[in-house]
């Protein structure tokens, strides 16, 4: 019986914790938003994306995570993911995601999107909104106690519908009191999946990154971290965290300003 409570009020703590850390990621993108254009430097944004979050009283996840140097991610053109933020600047063309991550209270909120700066080619907008849409349709084939290969198999269908591919290299994960934790997301159907439920109370990322060519990527040997296509061509990503609720998921990463569901590039 005290059990039992004692396991309500934690579950409680964590859907409370969870949403405030959602929340503030969220409100941080909105925040880098509208600074994200031709001319800006990511290693600007990366700054800026720290002041603010030490300025709101929490923590940037990734700065210092397994020796990661910058407090987000910025993977223009063709880097699939992990782009440490630098000098470079952004330019007309560009298609760039930032991923950011905020702890709040020792809970987690992960999120990414990805930009257009400025006029970008027809294949770019396509692979951009192609991310997009899977991570919506993601979200829109999963309900409690459904099989997390349920979110591969909708993603793979829109992907591939349009001619692009999957990355399977780089998943989804639980989030929560850790930064990555059980279960494995992958954005592909895997048997893995298919035996892993999403149940009621599962905190975790949808994040799928959508290749114009091959899945495969290669990581960078001297920085250790920038991963990018193998054969060069454009990469695209969009990122929620997500809690499994008893009626449904529930977006908590999801912004004011930012694209909604439907949203056309
Ligand atoms: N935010 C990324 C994710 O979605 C992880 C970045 S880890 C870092 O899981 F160390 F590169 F920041
Ligand atoms: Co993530
Ligand atoms: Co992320």
């Amino acid at each position: 019986m005290l059990l039992n409570k004692r396991r309500r009020e934690a579950e409680k703590e964590k859907r409370q914790g969870m949403r405030q850390a959602g929340r503030f990621n969220a409100q941080l993108m909105d925040h880098i938003r509208p600074m994200i254009l031709p001319g800006i430097s990511t290693g600007h944004i990366d700054r800026i994306i720290h002041d603010y979050t030490l300025d709101h009283g929490h923590i940037p996840a990734c700065l210092n995570y397994q020796g990661y140097p910058k407090s987000c991610c910025t993977s223009v053109n063709e880097v699939i993911c992990h782009g440490i933020p630098s000098d470079d600047v952004l330019r007309e063309g560009d298609i760039v995601n930032v991923d950011l991550t905020s702890i709040v209270n020792g809970w987690h909120g992960d999120q990414s999107e990805s930009f257009l700066i400025g006029h970008v080619s027809d294949q770019a907008r396509a692979v951009v909104q192609c991310a997009f849409d899977c991570l919506y349709a993601a979200i829109d084939a999963i309900k409690p106690n459904c099989r997390a290969s349920d979110i591969g198999t909708a993603i793979v269908r829109i992907a591939h519908e349009r001619g692009f591919s999957v990355v399977k290299d780089y998943v989804g994960h639980g989030v929560g009191r850790k930064f990555h934790q059980d279960p494995t997301i992958s954005h592909i159907p895997t048997p893995e999946g298919r035996r892993q439920r999403l149940y009621p109370g599962v905190t975790f990322t949808i994040e799928p990154m959508i290749n114009v060519g091959v899945r495969d990527g290669v990581q960078d040997e001297a920085d250790g971290w920038t991963v990018r296509t193998k054969d060069g061509k454009l990469s695209a990503q969009f990122e929620h965290t997500i809690m499994m609720n008893q009626d449904g998921p529930e977006i908590l990463t999801l912004t004011k300003n930012g694209p909604q569901k439907g949203h056309q590039f």
